[in-house]
């Protein structure tokens, strides 16, 4: 069976971005994959954060995936620090990766500019991402576009540790991406991709007062600046979104209304808010009651981190003995 390994960072809350363009395809990739997911709170320190939260937010993430319906029962679910292997194949990485591979990643070019000194845990991040796609030497990985470059770039990384370990093996499978139709969704401001540092989501886990006061001013067709202006919906990111969360039939009657000037952007808007609290109710629903009960979620990820140190080991074992180290490290 084919291993799948993703991961998210708890660097602030799982948005209805995260879960449109990977989260939910793990919920059904889980039934048919040996699938293993991630916490990754190592990545979450590479920029500004905030230290005091950081624990509850990394325990707050795995709720949320639990919520969403990642079930313990079929999947590995685990927060990446509990895992000591991640960092010592990111350095084994580190030293046949080229500096120059990660200074033209597109987000740590975005990143490194909004600091004055870039901490070199910003450039070497995608090293990391590789070391925890190879730690499990997974063949498939679903992600949303944003991930893909670094994708290649394990890619890379893994051809190289092949040609120069492998013994003429394939030994690290060069992992595929997966990506769904939601690959890239905009942020409520319609001028950049939903993202947690933009502020400009909407919450896996929001209310229904939340959803709608975050809905109601969001980017619209800008041609439509009255409401007898008639509209592209396809231009729209309202639009856009109801294609997730409303019916077919209810997506047509968006369309033809605002085509037809009939609706305002804001009764567009209350219908969108209506289907998207109708969908996320259960999720909800679920993380309440997982956060009342905080000692069941920490031992799904312990029986989480202790499978993964096992599978981790097993590849660092290799791994070393490949690279030509003296055996007695632990295991
Ligand atoms: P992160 O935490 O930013 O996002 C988690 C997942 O959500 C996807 N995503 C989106 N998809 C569609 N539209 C959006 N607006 C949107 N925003 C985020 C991301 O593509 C991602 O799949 N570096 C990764 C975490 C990571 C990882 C890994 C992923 C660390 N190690 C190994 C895969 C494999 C990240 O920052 O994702």
């Amino acid at each position: 069976m084919s291993r799948i390994f993703s991961g998210i960072q708890p660097s602030g809350e799982l948005h209805i971005g995260n879960w449109l363009g990977a989260v939910q395809n793990w919920v059904t990739l889980q039934q048919r994959y040996d699938c293993i997911f991630c916490v990754v709170d190592l990545h979450a320190v590479t920029g500004k954060y905030e230290r005091d939260t950081l624990a509850l937010r990394t325990r707050d993430m795995a709720i949320g995936l639990l919520a969403s319906g990642i079930d313990p029962g079929r999947a590995v679910l685990f927060v990446q620090s509990h895992v000591p292997g991640h960092s010592e194949l990111q350095w084994l990485l580190n030293t046949l990766t080229p500096i120059g591979e990660l200074e033209r990643m597109t987000q740590f070019k975005d990143k490194s500019q909004r600091f004055e000194s870039v901490p070199a845990g910003l450039l070497n991040y995608p090293v990391l991402m590789a070391a925890d796609i190879l730690l499990y030497r997974a063949d498939l990985v679903p992600v949303g576009d944003d991930q893909t470059q670094h994708l290649e770039l394990t890619r890379e990384i893994a051809r190289k540790w092949n040609a120069d370990f492998g013994g003429g093996e394939a030994w690290f499978p060069e992992p595929q991406p997966l990506l769904t139709d939601a690959k890239r969704i905009m942020g409520l401001d319609g001028e950049a991709k939903m993202s947690k540092s933009l502020g400009n989501t909407i919450g896996l886990l929001d209310g229904p007062e939340e959803i709608w006061q975050k809905l109601r001013p969001a980017k619209t067709d800008p041609a439509r600046v009255t409401r007898k202006d008639p509209g592209t919906p396809e231009v729209c990111n309202v639009y856009h979104l109801h294609r997730y969360f409303s019916p077919p039939e209810t997506v047509a009657v968006v369309a033809e209304n605002c085509r037809g000037a009939k609706w305002g952007c804001l009764d567009c808007k209350r219908v969108l808010a209506d289907t998207m609290i109708a969908t996320l109710a259960p999720i909800r629903e679920r993380a309440l009651d997982l956060r009342s009960h905080p000692a069941r979620v920490d031992q799904i990820l312990g029986d989480g981190a202790a499978t993964a140190r096992r599978l981790a080991g097993e590849t660092l074992r290799e791994v070393r003995a490949r690279m030509g180290f003296l055996p007695g490290a632990p295991a």
